[in-house]
């Protein structure tokens, strides 16, 4: 369908406050809800307290840090089959009772185990349950510094499904430490999740049934792009924003699409304060925004500068797939996001002023010299004979082989992410917040067929690397929890397995079904980019 631009208002999802300490219990409803003015109604799966009030993305949950806070997951999905084409020749919950298996992950949380939404760990409306099931009444510590995390659907082998689906929302740690900065807030602080979709005129989600390589994955797509992009639910909105600073929480929570995002009117720029795992040492003034798949960006917004009346787009510049590009993957309407429309001043809310800081705290970097262990992980990808991707592989190993990563609570590891496809991958580990150290560009060929040696480093003779060591770009430093690997680079991530703030884990981290790492193109991590981890 071809569907007009900005003629939706752009939807804030409900807030709930989970800091009461009473369990809040969250349903996973199929609904049907209004996409865009000219679109007939999409059918979708969706969180909420009730059928009514469910909504996609999901109801913002409001947690404050220190206070641990209980949510009860169900599902109230009583279809006998998913409405999008599952692909049963990859590997995949495929309960016996039929149903749609759900599971939720809190992305970026430090969280036990057991309330880690793990791939195995789903249920049915019937009450099948996955073989490491544990139970569906979830405790977060929130225990981690103030940031924005987000709250998932991760069922083995149907997580692209089940999000693209409708399967998403927000969950904030808040934190009185924050109040000192005097950032925006209420109407003025806004969660903007991103993603692409593809719809059918009927309304209805068009996901591919139809895969690359019909004899060994009939149905599986390496990689889905939509052509229709949604804010919070809506496609293509338009918020009315004051002469005045923002603040806005992006999310990409797109299947495979990476986001570059600046506005056409060069008065306006990101001022980034934040990441995936809270605050930056400093904000860091940006003219373009690189969001990969579940990245978050904090960002500030001075719309003052402008007149009234002023219409300014936020556009898409990134490549699809990242960062090679294959422009038929990305059609016109991928490069543009949405728009801010600048109302008049006589609508300013007096008594709401707000301000840059130039600093934020520094915080407790994790210690190079205590590194005791360094991981070789390599990326790849296999073709079938006419050169389409069948699997992607995390150390050459499958979802189902045995646990190979192993860390010691407390200690602190190199991964070293030897990415030998043409891709970019964002790798998420579960748990812990990560620094990016640096990334390295090396000799594929050398190193797979042994020539050269990854344990050398340049410029000394036999080195498969390239080139010196380069810090991390700019949208990779901080707190991470996802981060960009490059193809034909090795990405290193220094991991201190705590708590962010370098305290002990106030649950015991070795009990339980265990974590995961995993690519975050979730068709990727669906077919195996992805693996179990456990500490010890
Ligand atoms: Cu956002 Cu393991 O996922
Ligand atoms: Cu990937």
């Amino acid at each position: 369908p071809n569907l007009q631009m900005f003629v939706d208002k752009l939807p804030i999802p409900a807030t709930i406050d989970i800091s009461t300490g009473a369990q809040l219990t969250l349903g996973i409803y199929k609904i049907t809800q209004k996409l865009h003015r000219d679109l007939p109604n999409t059918t979708l799966y969706a969180y909420g307290t009730s059928q009514a009030t469910a909504s996609s993305p999901g109801p913002t949950l409001r947690a404050k840090r220190g206070i641990i806070s209980h949510v009860r997951w169900e599902n109230h999905i009583s279809d006998p089959f998913h409405f999008l084409p599952v692909d049963s020749s990859i590997h995949w919950a495929n309960p016996k009772s039929g149903g749609v298996p759900i599971v939720t992950h809190l992305h970026g949380a430090e969280v036990e185990s057991a309330s880690d939404g793990h791939p195995d760990t789903w249920f049915t409306e019937k009450g099948e349950t996955g073989p490491k099931f544990v139970t569906q009444n979830y405790t977060y510590a929130n225990s981690q510094p103030p940031t924005m995390l987000w709250y998932h659907d991760h069922v083995v082998g149907i997580t692209r499904l089940n999000v693209y689906a409708g399967l998403a929302g927000v969950y904030f740690i808040n934190s009185p430490s924050e109040d000192a900065y005097n950032l925006p807030s209420g109407d003025f602080e806004i969660p903007l999740v991103i993603q692409d979709k593809q719809f059918y005129a009927n309304g209805s989600l068009n996901f591919p049934n139809v895969g690359d390589s019909p004899l060994i994955h009939p149905i599986w797509c390496p990689e889905f792009f939509g052509d229709t992009i949604l804010v919070n639910g809506k496609i293509w909105p338009y918020l009315n924003v004051q002469p005045r600073l923002y603040r806005f929480r992006i999310l990409n929570a797109a299947n495979a699409r990476f986001f570059t995002l600046s506005f056409n009117n060069s008065k306006l720029s990101f001022d980034q304060i934040g990441t995936d795992g809270g605050f930056l040492y400093k904000p860091i003034v940006l003219s373009t925004l690189t969001v990969a798949p579940a990245f978050r960006v904090d960002v500030l917004v001075d719309f003052s500068s402008l007149a009234p009346g002023t219409d300014v787009l936020l556009t898409n510049s990134a490549p699809a797939p990242f960062p090679s590009g294959s422009p038929a993957l990305s059609p016109n309407g991928t490069h543009v996001v949405m728009k801010f429309h600048v109302i008049s001043a006589d609508s300013y809310t007096p008594g709401a002023s707000s301000s840059i800081p130039s600093t934020f705290p520094p915080y407790a970097a994790i210690n190079l010299t205590n590194v005791t262990v360094t991981r070789n992980l390599t990326l790849q990808e296999f073709d079938d004979s006419n050169g389409n991707p069948i699997v992607s592989l995390l150390g050459n190993l499958t979802w189902v082989d045995p646990v190979t990563e192993t860390p010691l609570v407390g200690s602190t590891e190199i991964w070293q992410i030897i990415n030998l496809t043409p891709d970019a991958h964002p790798i998420h580990v579960h748990l812990i917040q990560f620094h990016v150290l640096n990334q390295q560009s090396f000799d594929e060929t050398g190193f797979l067929n042994g020539s050269c040696n990854l344990s050398k480093n340049f410029p000394k003779p036999g080195s498969c690397f390239t080139e010196k060591p380069r810090g991390p770009t700019v949208d990779q430093i901080g707190w991470k929890d996802t981060a960009i690997t490059w193809p034909g680079n090795v990405t290193r991530f220094l991991i201190k397995f705590t708590p962010q703030d370098g305290s002990s884990f106030p649950f015991d981290v070795t009990a339980g079904p265990g974590f995961v790492w995993h690519c975050h193109i979730l068709d990727h991590e669906d077919n195996d980019m992805m693996r179990p981890y456990v500490l010890h």
